[in-house]
């Protein structure tokens, strides 16, 4: 062993994708894993920026990081993921004791860069952006035991005016379908039995290289051999197409779960965003989602706050989700990010407003959510065993295809089986059941 590391992950599921791949380039070079910061060589933080809130983290952690390097100054400390992609050098200049800043678009030269420290004791920083080129064939060390993270594109075209997420990503760049393929195949060959497809939207995929769609995708993955469930996210509002919805819906390990995000529920705003669609036609698509897939659940994000937003927008805002009425819905107070074309827009919303808004989103959606799964007791569902609940031992949690958390009491499954649970007791955010034998 050359010694021990321990990363650190923030933000969305392609982060977490992203650390997969660094930690399994750290165990090629003969690192182990550790829990305890103060055990490691090397550690790293992957880092999100999409909101003030992932950025102060981030710091924080940086800061106590800092007595950690006193104590221990041959540590290796890097910064990895979107802020870093962002901030680049300035990282360095705030916080001396980082060695390496490592950019979104250069996960595949982590151990290069670590190798080259060891060596030299001289700071790195890599943040050019990926071009047209995808790192393959890079060795994973998967966090899941039955599930699997698996992007299939990178970056995002979208420019929404909220977002940094294109200025820290890129452009749009699509895996080939045989190597997204190939990854299901191993994964599924090492005891994987879920897999979710990853890209800021995957709706676009392939626009790039023209060999398949994302519903051609999808059905290569529905047809792997021993493949259970196929999970996919983010999709956007704007181009979720019949040919996918009818893949969806004649797939057979295609879950029935579909996120799409809506970010605001009135014209005014959306065109503000540039969410490119409207409240008719979202509503056109969600409603053909539905006909289609009449026990899918349909999950959203949603941004208060943005720049301009009135009253009257948000009382829109609120029937719509009203009508809508999604199974859950991530709620965000709109956050400033310099550099979007939104942070220098006028009528920024005041704070105290921001979150009288977010509650009332909140407490709407939570009437929602509750009623949507009472309507679930006494039905039976699929259920993939995840494992012993936080608080009780002798409670186990899965999920269901719809993605819902079902608790139940534990009696002789494993983790990754497959059971049949009945629903008993709904709650807003878990259903309660108990195991049909
Ligand atoms: N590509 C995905 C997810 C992007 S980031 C999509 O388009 O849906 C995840 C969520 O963060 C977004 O859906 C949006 O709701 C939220 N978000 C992005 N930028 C934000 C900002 N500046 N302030 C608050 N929320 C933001
Ligand atoms: Fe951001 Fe919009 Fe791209 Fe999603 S689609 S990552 S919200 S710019
Ligand atoms: Fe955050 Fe980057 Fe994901 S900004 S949400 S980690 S793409």
């Amino acid at each position: 062993m050359r010694g021990r590391y321990k990363i650190l992950v923030y933000g969305c599921q392609m982060n977490i994708a992203d650390a997969e791949r660094m930690e399994g380039q750290l165990q090629a070079a003969g690192y182990a894993r550790t829990e305890e910061t103060a055990d490691a060589d090397i550690i790293l933080i992957n880092t999100c920026c999409v909101r003030e809130t992932a950025e102060d983290k981030a710091y924080g952690k940086i800061g106590e990081i800092k007595k950690i390097k006193e104590q221990n100054p041959r540590l290796i400390f890097g910064i990895a993921g979107c802020m870093a992609q962002k901030e680049g050098d300035n990282l360095m200049r705030r916080a001396p004791h980082i060695d390496f800043v490592l950019g979104t678009g250069k996960v595949q030269e982590l151990a290069r860069i670590v190798a080259e420290i060891e060596a030299e004791r001289a700071p790195v920083v890599d943040v050019t952006l990926a071009d047209k080129s995808i790192a393959e064939h890079l060795p994973v060390a998967r966090g899941g035991k039955f599930s699997a993270w698996v992007p299939i594109m990178y970056g995002c075209n979208n420019y929404c005016t909220y977002c940094i997420v294109p200025y820290v990503r890129g452009r749009e760049r699509s895996r080939a379908p045989e190597e997204v393929v190939a990854e299901v195949r191993r994964a599924v060959a090492e005891g994987y039995t879920e897999v979710t497809l990853l890209g800021q939207n995957v709706n676009s995929y392939g626009r790039d290289h023209k060999v398949a769609d994302f519903a051609d995708l999808l059905r290569m993955v529905d047809e792997v051999e021993g493949i259970r469930r196929v999970r996919f996210m983010t999709s956007h509002p704007k181009d979720i197409s019949d040919k996918l919805i009818d893949t969806i819906k004649n797939g057979e390990h295609i879950c029935e779960h579909i996120h799409l995000p809506v970010q605001y529920g009135s014209n005014r705003i959306l065109k503000a965003m540039n969410r490119v669609y409207t409240v008719e036609k979202y509503r056109e698509r969600a409603q053909r989602v539905r006909e289609a897939l009449p026990n899918a659940s349909l999950t959203t994000d949603l941004i208060v706050g943005f720049p301009g937003e009135t009253d009257e927008d948000f009382a829109e805002m609120l029937a719509f989700l009203r009508e809508m009425r999604y199974d859950s819905a991530y709620t965000f107070i709109y956050s400033k990010r310099s550099g979007t074309p939104a942070a220098t827009m006028a009528d920024q919303v005041a704070d105290e407003i921001k979150h009288a808004r977010l509650n009332a989103l909140m407490e709407e959606q939570n009437t929602i959510s509750r009623e949507i799964n009472e309507a679930l007791t006494g039905t039976e569902v699929e259920v993939m065993v995840e494992g012993a609940s936080k608080n009780d031992p002798t409670v186990w949690s899965g999920r269901t295809r719809t993605n819902k958390i079902v608790l139940f009491p534990h009696g002789t499954e494993q983790e990754g089986d497959f059971i049949q649970v009945r629903i008993m007791q709904p709650q807003t955010w878990v259903l309660k059941g108990e195991i049909v034998h």
